[in-house]
């Protein structure tokens, strides 16, 4: 079959390791930089062209959006939908978790944990927020913050409201969530695949920090999931539609309590930490849904 991977780069850890795992099963493979395309746009006439030259066929596309180009990736995907090629994650369901909210509101239709959440605009309206969640300490987030940076632990009431009037002087959109003390800086990271979880891992924060990001030093290693767990990331992974997903957890005393869901999670951590051959097992499922035949079942929405 033929694979086109959507990457920034080829040297990306990630992008080398799907590459791989494509070719070891025989199949073809290009990555493309996801802003080298052009489209064009037409009745029922949707052209795609890579580096000025049309796309040709491909069978399988995956992926890789960088959060810094979400709206154009975005948008390169949704072409290649309209060209009937087969997608590992769709447009939507990738726009759907990227907005933090939006993929939080989503989910607490299901039978999902989550973070108690609150979220407002403007001073005054955030700071009633602190309480709607349950008052301090609240963990509050940036919406559009990464790598555990803009994440802040406020302890105290007067700790909150300052850093909530601080966001809300530079005009940031913040989440405010009631903190979870017995994650005791770690929460686990489950990779879905196809709606089966292929590999997990638990993050440790370093001494004294409750951000478990491993680009803020935390420490990965393989983990066992309980069935409840399992069953959590898996049910977040198809709410939100997404076929390869990693689902962000905190094991809390209540039980598996979801805080994220990535549609391109980085394979780096995940492959070192378990030792599974991710790449193949995203390579091979999509190989198999993309198969024409009485197998596909495609689901449009
Ligand atoms: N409500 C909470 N209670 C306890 N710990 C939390 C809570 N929220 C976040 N953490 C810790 O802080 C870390 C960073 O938070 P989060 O994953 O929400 O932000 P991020 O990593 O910056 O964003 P992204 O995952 O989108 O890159 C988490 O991995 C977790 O260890
Ligand atoms: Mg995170």
């Amino acid at each position: 079959m033929r694979f086109v991977i959507l990457s920034r780069s080829r040297r990306l850890y990630s992008t080398r390791r799907l590459v791989e795992a494509a070719r070891a099963r025989r199949h073809t493979v290009a990555v493309t930089d996801t802003l080298g395309y052009q489209m064009s746009v037409a009745t029922r006439r949707p052209e795609l062209l890579y580096q000025g030259k049309p796309v040709g066929k491909v069978d399988v596309v995956i992926p890789r959006i960088g959060a810094s180009i979400t709206h154009f990736g975005l948008a390169v995907v949704r072409q290649y939908e309209m060209l009937d090629v087969f997608c590992a994650n769709e447009s939507q369901a990738i726009a759907r978790s990227r907005d933090k909210l939006r993929a939080i509101q989503v989910l607490s239709a299901h039978d999902v944990g989550l973070v108690p959440t609150g979220f407002a605009r403007g001073k005054d309206q955030l700071r009633s927020v602190i309480n709607l969640v349950g008052g301090p300490p609240v963990v509050i987030k940036l919406l559009e913050g990464t790598q555990g940076a803009g994440v802040v632990l406020a302890e105290s009431r007067q700790a909150a409201e300052s850093v909530v009037d601080a966001f809300a002087s530079i005009n940031q959109s913040i989440l405010v969530q009631a903190f979870v003390p017995e994650a005791e800086g770690e929460d686990l990271r489950a990779i879905v695949v196809g709606g089966r979880v292929v590999a997990a891992m638990t993050r440790k924060a370093v001494e004294g920090e409750f951000r478990s990001n491993l680009h803020r030093g935390g420490s990965a290693r393989a983990a066992k999931l309980t069935p409840d767990e399992r069953r959590t990331a898996v049910r977040a992974a198809r709410a939100l539609g997404l076929s390869v997903a990693g689902v962000d957890m905190i094991r809390s005393s209540s039980g598996p309590l979801v805080m994220e869901v990535n549609s391109s999670p980085g394979l780096e951590g995940i492959e070192r930490a378990t030792a599974v051959d991710v790449a193949g097992a995203i390579v091979e499922w999509a190989a198999r849904k993309a198969r024409p035949g009485p197998m596909r079942d495609r689901v449009r929405r």
